[in-house]
C-alpha cells in the first residue's frame, strides 16, 4: 500500500480540515467523468465524501483515476476543501465539502455489483442478498443494523456489569438440555456411536453456575434448535441469558424492566415506562386467545357460550354441546360480502370450521338494520341486546365475528384474526413498543402425541408454592413460577424461578414420565449439584435477535443476523449443509453397527469409498 488512510471520512466535517491535505480510503460508490474532471463518491464506514479529479492533477495520476470504476477499493490524497458554491448537499454531513484530489491508488477491482450499491434493496430478492451478504452489508446503509447491535450489546454488557454480573462462557459440545425442540447432534470420533448435543439453551450450566456461587451470570450466547424455520425463528440464534441466586420472581422482572429501559433509552433515545402490565396465562387466553398478545391495540375477544345457548343457531349449539365454547371479537368496521368471504377463508385456513359475522350499526332506522346477517334470526332481542353490551358497542360501526369450537382451536383462530383484522384496518399505531409480562402459567400440559404431561417452560422450572400440594393430585393446575416478556405480540423473552431442591426436581421429573434412570442418565449431574447446597435462583433469556428486529422496526431476524440461514435452513453464502467425505462420515461411526474393517471385503470397500470422494 503507498498512500496510507490518515483519516476517516466522519472526521473530515470539522472546519480546521479544510485546506489540510490529507488520505482517504474506501470503495467507489458513485462515479461520473464530466470530460476532464472525474467525480468519484468514495464510502468508507464512517461516510461519504466526493472525490475531484481535475485540471492540474499529474497526467499518470489521472490515468489511474481514469480506470477506477464502481465498487473499487481506493485511497485518495488531496486537499479538502469548501464545495463551490450551489454544489452543496445538505443531505449528508460531508455535504459541504469535497476532497481536491493529487494522487490515487487502485487497490483492488470489483466486477459490477449484482445489484445497486446505493439504492433501497427490498426490492431485490432475498436469495440474492444473501448470496452476496457481503455486498449488501457493504452497500448504502447496510451496516446499520449491525452497528445497531453492536451498541445493544454493549449496553447491556455496561449496564450488567456495573450490576455485578459476570460473563461466563458454557460449552457448544455438551448433552442435550430439554428446552422443547430437536437437538443438533455432533458425533463423536473418539467415542464410537456417541453424539454431543449443541446447546438449544446454557440453562442446565447457567443454574450449575449458582450452584458453583457466581450469583449474577448473564453470557450473550448462540443457541441451537433444530425445528421449522420462521421469520422470527433460526436454527441458531442469540439469546441475553442471566441467572441470579437468592431471588424471586419480582427481583428478576425488576431487573429485566431497568436492562430494557436502559437499552432503549441508550439506543432509541426512548424512554419506556416501567414496570410493565402485567397479565395472567388465563386472563391472555381469555381477552386475547394467546399468551403473547400485542395490547398496540385492542380488540378484546369475548366469551359468548351463555348467550349462545340461549339462541337457536344449531353451528353454535352443536359445539357448545360437544365441550365446546363460543367467542367473539367486535371489529370496528363493515365490511362487504366479499371481505367477509375472504375473511371466512382466512379463519378456515386456520383450522376454523366457518366464521359467523353480524353487521351491527347503532343508530340503524329498524332492528332490522341495526342486526343484519344470516344468523340473526336465530337470536331473541334480548340475547341481541346482551351481546350490545358484552361487546361494548358504543360507536356507530362493527362487524361481530365469532369462531364456536374446542377451547383451543377457538383461541387460536380468533386470536390470528384479530391481529389479521388490526392490520387491515390500520388500528395499529406505528413506533409504538408495547411491553408486557405474561405470568401465572399452569407448570404442565397434556400432550396428546406423548400420552404424557410436558413441561410448558422447561422441567427445572418451580411449581408456584400454593400449589404445591396439589402437584400429584391435579397437576394441570398447578401454576409455576414463569414469566414471558412480550413486546408488540412476540415472545422475546422467558424465564423463571427454578427447582433447586433436588426431591421436589425428582417428583417433577415423575410426573413427567421420566424414569429415574433416564434423569440420572440425563441431568444426573444437575441432580448432584443440588444436593451440595444449591441456593433458590432464577433467571431469564431473551431472544436477542427478535428484541433487535422489533426494535429497528424489521419483519425478520434474518435482517438484523449478519449471515442468517434461509427458511429452508440452508446458508447461501457458503453452501451449508453440504455433502461431506465418505472418509469423514466413517472415521466418526455414525453408521449403525459400524466397527473397523476386518475383512479384506470390507477394506476394499472402504478404500473404494475413499477414493470415490476424492
Ligand atoms: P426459551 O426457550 O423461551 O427459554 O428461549 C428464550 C427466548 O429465545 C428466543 N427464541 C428464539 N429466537 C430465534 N430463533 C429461535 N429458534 C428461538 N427460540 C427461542 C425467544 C425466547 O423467548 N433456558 C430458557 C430461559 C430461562 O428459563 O432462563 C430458554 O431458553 O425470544
Ligand atoms: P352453515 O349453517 O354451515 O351455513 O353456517 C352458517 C354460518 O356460520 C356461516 O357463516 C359459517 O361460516 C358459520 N359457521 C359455521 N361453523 C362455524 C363455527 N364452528 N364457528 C363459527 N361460525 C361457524
Amino acid at each position: 500500500m503507498r498512500l496510507k488512510r490518515t483519516h476517516f471520512i466522519e472526521e473530515l466535517i470539522r472546519e480546521d480540515f479544510l485546506g489540510k491535505e490529507v488520505v482517504v480510503s474506501g470503495w467507489v460508490l458513485r462515479r461520473r467523468d464530466h470530460g476532464g474532471v472525474i467525480f468519484l463518491d468514495l464510502r468508507d464506514r464512517t461516510g461519504l465524501l466526493q472525490v475531484v479529479f481535475e485540471e492540474g492533477v499529474a497526467q499518470e495520476v489521472f490515468d489511474i483515476a481514469d480506470q477506477v470504476r464502481i465498487e473499487y477499493p481506493v485511497s485518495v490524497k488531496g486537499i479538502i476543501r469548501r464545495r463551490p458554491e450551489g454544489m452543496e448537499n445538505p443531505k449528508i454531513p460531508t455535504g459541504y465539502i469535497e476532497l481536491s484530489a493529487s494522487d490515487v491508488e487502485i487497490h483492488n477491482t470489483s466486477k459490477t455489483p449484482p445489484f445497486p450499491m446505493d439504492e433501497d434493496l427490498s426490492q431485490v430478492s432475498e436469495a440474492t442478498r444473501l448470496r452476496y451478504r457481503y455486498l449488501e452489508m457493504r452497500a448504502l446503509g447496510g451496516h446499520s443494523p449491525f452497528i445497531f447491535r453492536h451498541n445493544v450489546n454493549l449496553a447491556i454488557r455496561n449496564f450488567l456489569s456495573e450490576r455485578g454480573f459476570l460473563e461466563i462462557e458454557t460449552p457448544f459440545l455438551t448433552k442435550s438440555t430439554p428446552e422443547g425442540a430437536r437437538d443438533f447432534l455432533v458425533p463423536s470420533r473418539l467415542y464410537p456411536g456417541k453424539f454431543y448435543a449443541l446447546p438449544q439453551s446454557p440453562q442446565l450450566f447457567k443454574q450449575i453456575l449458582m450452584v458453583a456461587g457466581f450469583e449474577k451470570y448473564f453470557q450473550i450466547v448462540r443457541c441451537f434448535r433444530d425445528e421449522d424455520l420462521r421469520a422470527d425463528r433460526q436454527p441458531e440464534f442469540t439469546q441475553l441469558d442471566l441467572e441470579m441466586s437468592f431471588v424471586d420472581e419480582e427481583d428478576v422482572m425488576s431487573l429485566c424492566e431497568e436492562l430494557l429501559a436502559h437499552l432503549f433509552e441508550k439506543t432509541l433515545g426512548i424512554t419506556l415506562s416501567t414496570p410493565f402490565p402485567r397479565l395472567s396465562f388465563d386472563k391472555a387466553m381469555e381477552l386475547y386467545g394467546t399468551d403473547r398478545p400485542d395490547l398496540r391495540f385492542g380488540l378484546e375477544l369475548k366469551e359468548a357460550t351463555d348467550l349462545a345457548k340461549e339462541a337457536q343457531f344449531q353451528v353454535f349449539r352443536g359445539a357448545v354441546e360437544k365441550g365446546g365454547i363460543v367467542k367473539g371479537l367486535a371489529a370496528p368496521a363493515h365490511f362487504s360480502r366479499k371481505e367477509l368471504d375472504e375473511l371466512t377463508k382466512y379463519a378456515q385456513e386456520l383450522g376454523a370450521k366457518g366464521l359467523a359475522w353480524i353487521k351491527y350499526t347503532k343508530n340503524a332506522a329498524s332492528f332490522e338494520e341495526k342486526w343484519a346477517s344470516p344468523i340473526v334470526k336465530f337470536f331473541p332481542r334480548e340475547v341481541l341486546e346482551r351481546l350490545e353490551e358484552r361487546f361494548e358497542l358504543r360507536d356507530e360501526a362493527y362487524t361481530l365475528f365469532f369462531v364456536a369450537d374446542t377451547p383451543q382451536q377457538t383461541n387460536l383462530v380468533l386470536s390470528e384474526l384479530r391481529k389479521h383484522l388490526a392490520e387491515r384496518l390500520k388500528l395499529i399505531p406505528e413506533g409504538m413498543f408495547s411491553f408486557l409480562w405474561v405470568v401465572d402459567f399452569p407448570l404442565f400440559e397434556w400432550d396428546d402425541e406423548e400420552g404424557r404431561l410436558v413441561a410448558v417452560h422447561h422441567p427445572f422450572t418451580h411449581p408456584k408454592l400454593e400449589d404445591l400440594d396439589r402437584l400429584e393430585s391435579e397437576p394441570l393446575s398447578v401454576r409455576s413460577r414463569a414469566y414471558d416478556v412480550v413486546l408488540n405480540g412476540i415472545e422475546v423473552g422467558g424465564g423463571s424461578i427454578r427447582i433447586h431442591r433436588r426431591d421436589l426436581q425428582e417428583r417433577i421429573f415423575k410426573l413427567l414420565n421420566i424414569s429415574q434412570e433416564e434423569a440420572e442418565d440425563k441431568f444426573g449431574f444437575l441432580l448432584q449439584a443440588l444436593e451440595y447446597g444449591a441456593p433458590p435462583h432464577g433467571g431469564i433469556a431473551f431472544g436477542l435477535d427478535r428484541l433487535i428486529m422489533l426494535m429497528l422496526g424489521k419483519k425478520s431476524i434474518r435482517e438484523v443476523i449478519p449471515f442468517p440461514k434461509t427458511q429452508r435452513g440452508q446458508c447461501l453464502l457458503t453452501g451449508a449443509p453440504a455433502e461431506v467425505t465418505l472418509k469423514q462420515i466413517l472415521e466418526l461411526h455414525i453408521m449403525p453397527g459400524w466397527k473397523e474393517p476386518s475383512t479384506q471385503g470390507e477394506k476394499n470397500l472402504l478404500k473404494e469409498g475413499e477414493e470415490k470422494d476424492e
